[in-house]
């Protein structure tokens, strides 16, 4: 099935850096710190970590075991587990998947070209550009188209370079440095006064706050977060060796994507209190956060505005930081479509870049036409349905469908030694039956 020229990461540490690297983006910087804020902080973290653990890491075992059996993409390689009869349902399950990534990436190129424009504005300020500067920080049509097209060319321009030139080399070189930025500003911030309530509302749950719709927030962010359930890690895994050792390699990825989520909230917590001591609001009268954007757009850069010139670089570098964190996200759900029209359709990489990168460019410029009805609409249809639901449908597959002889064989290719451990022997029925009655749960108690 594997065809001897398919391109494969050329390293364990790439393919962890790429992997970490489409988990890591907007939902751990921006997604995470804000769900945390509006569910009780700490209460939110603890659910939060069960959640990775008892059920999105498991599954994301799974989702790279059906990519790398199939060794393709995910219309073969889903069709590659099911029986015979069966197989069209596998390119139906597919091409739900592959619709499902386009979206998430028609409005996380919008989300990311913000951030594009945040990146701009400062540099643009220091060459005198102040009235430039201030448009690309405003809501605007043009702004949004223009910011946009800017994320998804750097996205098409990436993909179009092929798995270990383009993914691999950017995820590992940019990874390191976002770590370290981090730590640098979480340094910053507790010398600011107000970080250490911050601190506590992330750090001491309140257990009263936990109920259904924080449970079921937290498994929403745990997929997303995770890159779960629309084919993005079985794309990965599909180029991944055989010799990869896939619980071990997937337990580094979901801490890589968890530890970041935990250090961003360490940085963005505390300083919505700094930033509320300087005059920010940031919850309204209702108590709710003041908006969405609230803790990227207008905490961060307060923080950024009580360090003086200095700010004006660690604002730059932050924001750019962001982009990148958000490009090998974004890389990481265009090469879904990609990686089938190249073998589905026998498509160069570069004419399939392009050519779905533009339709998915149609999309977002659709979404930035009706933002008000579209864009909720298609995060919550994308995020809050379609990543959940297919990530049970591969739970069922993976445990009712595929037989546990095969799994368990392919789990242990290149490394006889693994599955043999107690974990190994209980994985399958946990995916098989613990994870999907834990998803239903969590569904309907909402
Ligand atoms: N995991 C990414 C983030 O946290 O920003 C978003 C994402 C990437 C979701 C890839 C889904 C996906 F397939």
């Amino acid at each position: 099935m594997a065809s001897a020229s398919r391109a494969q990461f050329s390293s364990r540490m790439g393919f962890i850096l790429a992997a970490a690297g489409s988990a890591v983006g907007l939902g751990n910087i921006w997604g995470f710190p804000t769900q945390a804020a509006s569910n009780g902080g700490g209460a939110f973290l603890l659910v939060y970590i069960l959640m990775v653990v008892v059920l999105a890491y498991p599954l994301l075992v799974a989702e790279l075991t059906i990519g790398r059996y199939g060794q393709a993409n995910p219309i073969r390689s889903l069709q590659a587990i099911l029986p015979d009869a069966a197989k069209n349902i596998g390119s139906v399950l597919a091409m739900v998947g592959l619709i499902a990534a386009s979206c998430i990436l028609s409005f996380y190129a919008i989300l990311a070209g913000w951030l594009v424009g945040f990146f701009v504005s400062p540099l643009l300020v220091m060459l005198g550009m102040d009235n430039v500067a201030v448009w690309l920080e405003t809501f605007s049509v043009g702004r949004n188209l223009l910011l946009m097209a800017a994320f998804m060319l750097a996205t098409i321009y990436v993909v179009k370079n092929g798995v270990a030139e383009g993914i691999e080399r950017w995820s590992s070189r940019l990874m390191p440095v976002l770590v370290l930025l981090f730590v640098i500003l979480i340094g910053y911030i507790f010398t600011q006064e107000g970080a250490s309530d911050g601190l506590h509302l992330f750090l001491v749950p309140d257990f009263s706050q936990i109920d259904a719709s924080l449970i079921h927030s937290a498994m929403g962010q745990a997929f997303f977060s995770l890159s779960l359930g629309v084919c993005t890690m079985m794309v990965y895994g599909s180029y991944l060796k055989k010799e990869a050792n896939l619980p071990k390699t997937a337990a580094q990825v979901a801490m890589i994507d968890t530890g970041i989520a935990i250090v961003a909230g360490l940085l963005v917590l505390p300083a919505m209190f700094v930033a509320q001591k300087n005059g920010v609001e940031i919850y309204n009268e209702s108590g709710q956060l003041a908006s969405s954007g609230t803790l990227v757009f207008d905490v961060l850069p307060a923080t950024f505005e009580t360090m003086g010139n200095a700010g004006y670089v660690v604002s730059v570098i932050f924001f750019a930081l962001m982009v990148i964190a958000a490009l090998t996200s974004s890389i990481s759900l265009l090469e879904v479509p990609v990686a089938a029209a190249v073998e589905e359709l026998g498509q160069t990489r570069k004419v399939a870049s392009w050519i779905i990168g533009l339709a998915i460019s149609v999309l977002s410029v659709l979404i930035i036409f009706n933002f008000g009805s579209l864009f909720d609409l298609i995060v919550v249809a994308a995020t809050e349905y379609a990543q959940p639901i297919l990530g049970l449908v591969f739970a069922l597959l993976v445990g009712w469908v595929w037989h546990r002889d095969k799994v368990l064989a392919e789990l242990r290719e290149g490394n006889p030694h693994i599955a043999q451990g107690l974990f190994w022997r209980v994985w399958p029925a946990y995916v098989r039956i613990v994870c999907p009655l834990l998803m239903l749960y969590v569904f309907f108690a909402k």
